[in-house]
């Protein structure tokens, strides 16, 4: 598969301003064929759903086009996808949802290494609940995730493991299908936390035996809508609130409220353009981009994402790990193209400004990974400087944040 990065970043009207986004990991700009297909629904007439008229009926097969889409990016069930705003507010409804089967004796796992959304929603579940709590600890020099742990954590009173599939800040994706297998084999369910994830990686939910798997569109191109994908069986078994006249069934009964259609219709192109990404047929590397199925598109164009980033990522790091007044977090084998790094004498919102007046756009803080920037002792201090490559970045823009950082020497 060919990926071309000038074509890539052409899609993408934002790019034209000038700034170097390597704020990715906190969201990521949309490219054109995802605006027009937002604007393009609202052009064309959009209802409720379930009226009598064709723009009821649009708005209705948007709903099943994006269930598709986020099946296929997935590699879930189309009748398992529950869409709502973002992660964290749909993590919140299936821990309501799920915590209502736990007792005072049972336990979940979390782990240090996971955004706050994949840990407070459990945490504070557990509590109602009176279940324990037990922590996956992230191994500080290396930032790995040991799987052996679980062996220790899990019992058979565990009910729920919630695991990251990429730490938003270091980057580390564990070995979620080790983890997954344990989990399992204690008869726990898996919650796995995909919004850093997807963006970078091919995503199988089976391989990566994930009961639950979620991920937020803005992440990757799309709008901001996010979506949690589980077998339907599964979430047959679960009875979330709902109002009384509001869909009974699954996925259904799991969405509150009207959907954003116009933003779903949005998300449907933002898989189009993933599954675009990478072009020319390569019999080594995947299929034709023009005659596979989007799933295999997908699968083919997020490979050759995977290797594209990883190569401008060994630039970032090689580059931010000559320096002597750069010191790195995040150093697990297998990562997302996410770096954080903090500069002496300067504090981590300092360098983002001093970036920002460069035209480099960084996040600094603990971005959410709270407990992780508290056991790494970054957190009463600002955190850390993250810059995240997706797959828009080129080589000019890592050359020119290392340009920047260099001149705080
Ligand atoms: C790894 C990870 N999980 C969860 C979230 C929360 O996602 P959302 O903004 O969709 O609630 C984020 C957002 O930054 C994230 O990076």
């Amino acid at each position: 598969m060919i990926f071309d990065v000038n074509r890539v970043r052409a899609a993408y009207p934002a790019l034209s301003d000038g700034y170097a986004y390597l704020d990715g990991a906190g969201g990521t700009q949309v490219p054109a064929t995802v605006i027009e297909a937002i604007s393009d629904s609202y052009r064309s007439g959009i209802g409720n759903v379930g009226g009598t008229f064709p723009a009821s009926d649009r708005s209705s097969s948007i709903v099943a086009e994006c269930r598709l889409a986020l099946a296929d990016l997935t590699g879930g069930s189309p009748d398992g996808v529950i869409l709502g705003p973002n992660m964290t507010t749909l993590t919140y409804r299936l821990a309501e949802a799920l915590s209502r089967g736990w007792e005072p004796a049972d336990e979940i796992v979390v782990s240090r290494l996971d955004h706050d959304a994949n840990i407070r929603p459990w945490v504070q579940a557990a509590a109602r609940r009176g279940a324990t709590v037990r922590w996956a600890e992230v191994d500080l020099p290396t930032t790995e995730l040991p799987p052996a742990q679980y062996g220790e954590l899990l019992s058979e009173r565990t009910r729920l493991v919630a695991v990251t599939a990429a730490s938003n800040v270091v980057g580390t994706r564990p070995d979620l299908a080790a983890i997954a297998a344990a989990a399992h084999a204690a008869g726990a369910l898996v919650y796995v936390d995909g919004v850093h994830a997807t963006p970078h990686v091919p995503v199988d939910v089976k391989a990566l035996g994930a009961d639950f798997y979620a991920t937020s569109a803005y992440k990757w191109s799309g709008p901001h809508i996010g979506t949690v994908v589980a077998e339907p069986a599964l979430l047959e078994t679960l009875h979330p609130d709902k109002l009384a006249p509001a869909p009974a069934g699954v996925p259904g009964r799991f969405e509150r409220g009207t959907a954003a259609f116009a933003d779903l219709a949005g998300v449907v192109a933002a898989v189009e353009h993933l599954a675009a990404l990478a072009t020319g047929p390569d019999p080594a590397t995947g299929p034709d981009p023009a005659t596979g199925s989007r799933r295999q598109r997908v699968l083919a164009s997020m490979a050759a994402v995977e290797e594209y980033e990883t190569r401008l990522f060994a630039r970032l790091l090689d580059g931010l790990g000559a320096m002597k007044h750069v010191t790195l977090y995040g150093r697990a084998a297998r990562r997302a193209p996410t770096a954080f790094f903090t500069v002496a004498g300067q504090s981590p919102r300092q360098v983002a400004k001093h970036l920002a007046a460069r035209q480099v756009n960084v996040w600094s803080g603990d971005n959410y990974a709270w407990e992780l920037a508290g056991a790494l002792g970054l957190r009463d201090s600002g955190g850390a400087v993250r810059a995240g490559l997706v797959h828009y970045n080129d080589q000019a823009e890592v050359d020119r944040l290392l340009a920047a950082v260099d001149e705080l020497a």
